[in-house]
């Protein structure tokens, strides 16, 4: 999908895999986090938002999640899918199969 010398660390960059829009993150500390590309609130590229210590902040609205667990900070019922990656030497690979996008309202 990708290398890690392309996405360095406190990088995001959104692919398309098949019919999925997937956010790859490579957050401060070497973890590679696959997500949803789409914030789960409205139709907004949550590449666009802000990546700080783990936690990405969708520009719209200001939601924020947990990178490292997907899950919501505010607010916390939101959840973002976490696609299975590999990082086999550089390059990294992800299984856009492994999970679906989720969606929250309000
Ligand atoms: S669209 Fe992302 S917080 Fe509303």
């Amino acid at each position: 999908m990708t290398t890690l010398d392309d996405l360095w660390e406190g990088d995001m960059e959104s692919f398309q895999v098949g019919d999925r829009e997937i956010l790859l993150v490579h957050l401060e500390g070497g973890d590679v986090i696959a997500t949803q590309a789409i914030c789960p609130h409205q139709q907004i590229e949550l590449v666009e938002g802000e990546l700080k210590n783990g936690e990405l902040m969708c520009k719209a609205h200001l939601w924020r999640f947990d990178l490292k667990t997907c899950t919501g900070i505010n607010p916390g019922h939101a959840r973002l899918a976490r696609y299975p990656v590999k990082l086999d030497g550089d390059s990294v690979y992800v299984d856009p199969e492994g999970d679906t996008p989720k969606i929250a309202h309000s």
